[in-house]
């Protein structure tokens, strides 16, 4: 999703959750489609920064019709990830906050180890925004520990950084 600001990431060491996929999340074919996480990660930024997230709020950040955030939203609602309550635009349910911090942790993962590699902001956020969606757990656990080792030797960082040029 487009957005001009990227998120900055915490630098401290992260653990990486154990996979736990709320039961609603199961059902359906497109369980862990990409736009259903932009959804949730969106959600739960607009929740974390303004205390609500409404549907013209949600278009705006993820740059769409506010007709495909009714859809979707209610599509969301069907599958017990998030509610509307009156006046305040949508609200993430237990599972919707799960599935949404699952996909922050990704991204905040994804950004801290590409960071490392001297990308400019604009592009980790893109590539990040990809990544995030497709990445195994397996895989965000070496990423995880790759980072926690990057952190600790700068003359590591320094070597990766020469050999990219
Ligand atoms: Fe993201």
């Amino acid at each position: 999703m487009p957005s001009p600001i990227p998120r900055s990431a915490p630098r401290k060491k992260t653990a990486v959750a154990k996979a736990k996929t709320p039961r609603a999340a199961k059902a359906g074919p497109a369980k862990h489609s990409a736009a259903r996480e932009d959804y949730l990660e969106c959600i739960s930024q607009l929740i974390g920064s303004k205390g609500y997230a409404r549907a013209v709020d949600i278009a705006a950040t993820l740059d769409i019709a506010q007709a495909s955030v009714t859809n979707m939203t209610q599509r969301l609602a069907t599958e017990g990830l998030l509610k509307y309550e009156k006046y305040r635009g949508v609200t993430l349910t237990t599972d919707g906050a799960k599935l949404a911090a699952d996909i922050i942790q990704r991204h905040e993962i994804l950004t801290r180890l590409l960071r490392h590699f001297g990308i400019d902001e604009h592009t980790i956020y893109r590539d990040v925004e990809g990544m995030e969606h497709h990445v195994s757990r397996q895989a965000l656990r070496g990423f995880n520990a790759l980072t926690d080792e990057l952190d600790a030797n700068p003359d590591l960082v320094k070597r990766v950084r020469a050999a990219m040029v």
